[in-house]
């Protein structure tokens, strides 16, 4: 009998409710939050401290603060690294975007730099030419889950006296050189937001190893209110402050999904694995294998690309994707574009719509910046090509799933004529 595509009214290879809601939420989770609930803070409360702890000991850090998003815990470092008015950052031109926004929160300048098509971090041999002597730092991010190669990284960094940001918000356990990611550079930020693999629905840690720096980020997290060493409150605003803190439910919750974390990455290795076995005999994809030496993925975002140039469809790339897309989704799979946009090219950036009368671009202290779209193919292609998955890898998702997927990529690529006709 001749096969059918979902899309086209065929039968759903996996059917609704196969693959598991993410994160899973177990009695230890039900009774932390309700404890929390019954208990006399709801604010910044003594699960919020014991979370500290408890991640900073996970990630092998001396200090953790927990905020209510990875974003505010981007602007920390910032704040930590001393950056402001008329400084450079870079960052790179695919990721989300407030790994570049949170530059715009203090009037610092974004300079994006393109990135490497293989492992879809930042290219690191693009990186030098972007510096000016109005660059601070540079914003690591570990796209997908896939450590940056840190020691290249650093080195770069040394050479130009810049200091690292880590952006570890999508790089839980991850490592270079068996060291955990969000520790190489002076201070780095984490999110627990709903689809992170340390998931409290919104959340964000701020961490360093130096005290100084993590004192000065801390400055923005309660309105710019600093405490004196006893802890006893001054209701004194020293400078600019935000209000960044999250409630103790919330780190109640997180606090419960740590004590699985490991768990959770181990099943994802084991997932990850099983698809790549499974869709290397699938034509026309290209598989997120490259995987440079010293560094590890924790497989936050299994992102392949079609291959749009043996498909025939190089210049409607983008448009055939999305059928590819919606042709898998009809068969069950929860794949979708993460970012169809490289992050410069967003009208935030080409608008220069920050701050208002071209704030911070147009300060008397900025340079010149360029966001001209020809400095970005890598990004652009990955973008018109690219569809990523995060939920059928996730726990208590298993191999079984990733068979599933596997079989539907397999029915979809090898019926084109019907996603053709879409
Ligand atoms: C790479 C990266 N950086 C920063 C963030 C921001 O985290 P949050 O949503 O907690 O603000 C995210 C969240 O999706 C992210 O993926």
């Amino acid at each position: 009998m001749a096969v059918k595509l979902a899309v086209q009214g065929g039968t759903p290879v996996i059917p609704k409710g196969f693959i598991k809601d993410w994160p899973p939420v177990s009695e230890l989770d039900r009774k932390m939050v309700l404890a929390s609930l019954d208990g006399a803070c709801h604010t910044y409360g003594p699960n919020c401290t014991a979370l500290e702890q408890e991640f900073a000991g996970w990630m092998g850090v001396k200090h953790a603060l927990f905020a209510n998003s990875g974003t505010a815990a981007l602007h920390m470092c910032l704040v930590a690294c001393g950056c402001g008015v008329g400084d450079e950052v870079i960052v790179p031109a695919y990721t989300w975007p407030s790994s570049a926004t949170c530059c715009l929160h203090h009037n610092i300048i974004p300079v994006f730099v393109d990135i490497d098509w293989a492992t879809m971090n930042i290219d690191l041999d693009k990186i030098e030419a972007a510096v000016t002597p109005r660059t601070r730092a540079i914003i690591a991010v570990h796209l997908h889950g896939l450590a940056l190669d840190m020691g290249r990284l650093m080195a770069i960094a040394r050479r130009h006296n810049l200091i690292v940001i880590e952006d570890f918000c999508q790089a839980h356990g991850a490592a270079f050189n068996g060291r955990r990611v969000g520790t190489f550079g002076l201070v780095g930020a984490s999110s627990t937001n709903q689809n992170k693999c340390l998931s409290s629905g919104e959340g964000g840690f701020f961490v360093s190893n130096d005290k100084e720096a993590f004192e000065r980020g801390k400055t923005l997290w309660y309105f710019g209110e600093s405490r004196p060493p006893d802890g006893s409150k001054e209701f004194h605003t020293y400078g600019m402050g935000w209000m960044y803190r999250c409630t103790d439910l919330t780190a109640a919750f997180a606090r419960a999904q740590l004590t699985r974390l490991d768990e959770y990455l181990a099943q994802q290795q084991v997932n990850a694995a099983r698809l790549t076995a499974g869709l290397k005999g699938v034509p026309n994809l290209i598989l997120p294998t490259a995987t440079p030496a010293g560094c590890t993925h924790n497989w936050y975002n299994y992102t392949i690309r079609f291959d749009m140039e043996a498909l025939g469809h190089a210049r409607d790339a983008a448009s055939f994707r999305d059928k590819l897309v919606k042709a898998l989704n009809a068969e069950g799979v929860q794949t979708g574009v993460w970012q169809g946009w490289p992050v410069p090219k967003m009208t935030v950036f080409q608008a220069r719509n920050a701050y208002g009368k071209g704030c911070p671009w147009s300060c008397p202290h900025a340079g010149p910046v360029s966001y001209a779209l020809e400095q970005f193919p890598v990004a652009q292609r990955h973008c018109d090509w690219h569809t990523g998955m995060t939920t059928p890898l996730r726990s208590p998702n298993g191999p079984e799933v990733a068979d599933r997927v596997t079989e539907a990529f397999h029915k979809v690529l090898t019926h084109l004529d019907q996603v053709e006709r879409l």
